[in-house]
């Protein structure tokens, strides 16, 4: 049965993005699949809202706004401008898009923080706050950096940004220095508000063991719950925000007023639409939020505490994206590795539904994604030039040359069942946010209109039996009518186009599902059709990464200096010792050693590991090794990797060794002399 039925009205809500920046392709992993929910949602004839708003509150912007001789206010002007036009140009159609500053918002949190107050949940306490003497001024968040207390790496006031990912509470940081005047801060004494956290420890286990959305979000969030939750500050030093009540001098922490722009957005949309906010927000209408993975503590653990304090419904579901990576780099705006939506993407002409289309379809919405310019131009000429649009293109073209009109014929019961089994298939996907799912299971049914139009043959038909050609044909159209539906959530343009050159007169983004298996119309004129993708060639994927390569240059020798820079090193995700203890790895002498024929990189080894014969082991070592030299050598073996043929030749292992800068190759060797076979771990 559908999570979603029809008496529930829905409110789907994107995280906010800060007012303080420009849209970069990170961002939209979460917003594309957001919209492309909610399009989903309403072509299964559920009633969906979408809301949203730029977050403008916190220290960054405020300290941006100084840096550039300006007013928070001026500057969350200029970006909220920008993302409101960015996600209209990239058909991300929110309901409501507002700003936490507000006066909704305002008011929204005032009441929330108010009823927190009433209920208990909030306490003074006198706590260190870093304070610069030289700037005279208490130091929240941004404004103050130092050492994590957990992992010793450089933090940020309430984030270990560079180490560990925690949150960190005012006064937690070690060493504190004041970002402003890099003097030295000292801790002081100051009164404080805190939420009581730690009171909702029961019910927030109750209420993610039922909470929706993709398991990432639940999961994390049941890890940290189960070690301590501690009470949380929620009041800061700062004239930029909304008031703290009764205490002019403070104003409450952004993570506070942010979220409560979900609520306040909705009371926006309501207001202008005449509608209720209350379904939502105190009744059981579901709430659906799509977040990035980076914030779901804040949407698993502290909203649902407030939210559940104050007396409001709890959300229904949290889906959390995975992170993305451009160029299989950490994306990382001061390093360049960055794809700006305007410059980098609209800017050179590529279409948004393109875009669309990757971030959906690349991979499981709670994977890493990585966006590089070669995947993106291989899968729009594979899959949407060469599948998707080649099935339109033939048909409309193949029907306005020999009929000019849908032509007569019985849409046949294959065609139907077809149609409805992927409309099935796809139902069910959207319902688990797998996004990449839907997307393969729709162009899976272009695949097969494609395969029936060749194995049908019209073009022979059309000179010995016309009658029945027109039956392939008007079949062919009512498989691209299901397709214009079903692509139309994360193609919203491009089928618009398609629906009017297939003859429909309705509004493709408001008809469902179930019209995919309404038969086409015979005798509907059709023009001449015109190609809906086109072929990215290779020079355009050139130039756009050589502006790729351009940009992390720049970027390297604005950080050094000099030009070169060492990489930061990111670490990969981490394993349980299960999965270490997978790996079989001992000391082998290396016993024979020779180049392969084909390869320039490649050595064959044969290798004693003690066992019967000697393994044979191709490695990726011949730039720096000669095969002279490595014979007798004692290295590190990974046994039990998967057979692979490298070059013709049969690798049955992997030798272990380092990679410098250069790429040289530096093998792994046991301290001592270790017979051949010995285990390591
Ligand atoms: O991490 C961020 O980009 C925040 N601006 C998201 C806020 S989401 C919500 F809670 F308001
Ligand atoms: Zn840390």
């Amino acid at each position: 049965m559908s999570q979603f039925p029809s008496d529930k009205p829905v409110l789907v809500t994107c995280g906010l993005p800060y007012a303080n920046g420009m849209a970069h392709v990170g961002h939209l992993r979460t917003y594309i699949p957001a919209d492309i929910f909610v399009r989903s949602l309403k072509k299964m004839g559920q009633e969906v809202t979408f809301v949203c708003g730029s977050d403008t509150h916190g220290t960054p912007i405020v300290f941006n706004a100084e840096e550039l001789n300006t007013t928070p206010k001026e500057l969350i002007k200029i970006y909220h401008k920008h993302f409101d036009e960015t996600f209209k140009k990239v058909g991300v159609k929110f309901d409501a898009f507002g700003t936490t500053d507000d006066p909704t918002n305002h008011n929204r949190t005032t009441d929330i923080v108010n009823k927190l107050i009433e209920n208990g949940y909030v306490f003074p306490k006198t706590i260190e706050i870093a304070y610069c003497s030289s700037c005279d001024r208490f130091l929240p968040d941004r404004y103050v950096k130092g050492v994590c207390p957990h992992c010793k790496k450089e933090a940020r006031g309430d984030e270990c940004d560079q180490g560990c990912g925690k949150h960190l509470e005012p006064g937690e940081l070690e060493s504190p220095t004041c970002t402003t005047c890099g003097g030295p801060a000292e801790y002081r004494k100051q009164e404080h508000f805190f939420f009581k956290l730690s009171e909702f420890k029961d019910f927030l286990i109750e209420h993610l063991e039922k909470l929706g959305g993709t398991t990432n979000a639940r999961n994390y969030a049941l890890g940290w719950i189960k070690q301590e939750l501690t009470d949380w500050c929620i009041t800061r030093n700062l004239e930029w925000g909304v008031k703290f009540p009764g205490h002019d001098d403070l104003v409450v922490y952004v993570w506070v007023d942010a979220p409560i722009g979900y609520i306040a957005f909705t009371e926006e949309w309501a207001e202008a639409n005449n509608e209720s906010w209350e379904k939502f927000w105190k009744d059981d209408g579901r709430i659906v939020h799509f977040i990035g993975g980076d914030i779901i503590y804040h949407h698993c653990i502290f909203w649902p505490a407030m939210l559940k304090g104050a007396g409001y419904s709890q959300p229904w579901a949290v889906v959390a994206s995975g992170m993305v990576k451009i160029e299989d780099k950490t994306f990382s705006k001061s390093r360049g590795y960055v794809v700006w939506v305007g410059e980098d993407y609209l800017d050179h002409g590529f279409h948004p539904d393109l875009l669309r289309y990757y971030l959906a379809s690349y991979t499981s919405h709670t994977k890493e994604l990585n966006f590089s310019w070669k995947v993106f131009q291989d899968k729009i000429n594979t899959e949407l030039v060469g599948v998707f649009g080649n099935f339109l293109y033939r048909t409309l073209l193949f029907t306005f040359k020999n009929f000019k009109e849908i032509p007569e014929g019985e849409i046949k019961k294959e065609t139907l069942d077809e149609i409805a089994k992927t409309i099935e298939s796809t139902n069910e996907a959207m319902e688990n946010y797998e996004f990449k799912k839907y997307a393969d299971t729709a162009m899976a049914l272009a695949s097969y209109g494609n395969t029936y139009f060749q194995s049908n043959e019209p073009w022979k038909l059309v000179k010995e039996d016309k009658d029945a050609c027109g039956e392939v044909i008007a079949n062919c159209i009512q498989i691209a009518k299901a397709l214009c539906l079903l692509f139309e959530p994360i193609l919203p343009e491009k089928m618009e186009d398609a629906w009017e050159q297939i003859g429909m007169e309705t509004d493709v983004h408001t008809a469902g599902y179930a019209e995919g298996l309404v038969p086409v119309v015979s005798g509907t004129a059709l023009a001449k059709p015109s190609i809906l993708f086109e072929k990215i060639e290779d020079e355009k994927t050139e130039e756009m990464e050589a502006i790729a390569t351009g940009r992390v240059k720049a970027a390297m020798e604005k950080e050094s200096g000099t030009g070169k820079k060492k990489e930061i090193k990111e670490m990969k995700e981490l394993i349980t010792f299960d999965d270490f203890s997978k790996l079989d790895l001992r000391v082998g002498t290396i016993v024979n050693a020779e180049k392969i024929k084909k390869s320039k990189k490649l050595l064959r080894l044969e290798v004693d590991l003690g066992e019967e014969n000697l393994r044979q082991v191709v490695a990726g070592i011949a730039l720096t090794h000669d095969p002279e030299d490595v014979k007798g050598k004692q290295v590190i073996v990974l046994v039990n990797l998967e057979p692979a043929k490298l070059c013709g030749v049969e690798s049955h292992g992997m030798v272990l060794a380092g990679v410098d800068d250069e790429g040289n190759a530096i093998l792994l060797q046991p301290e001592k002399e270790a017979d051949a076979g010995t285990n390591i771990g």
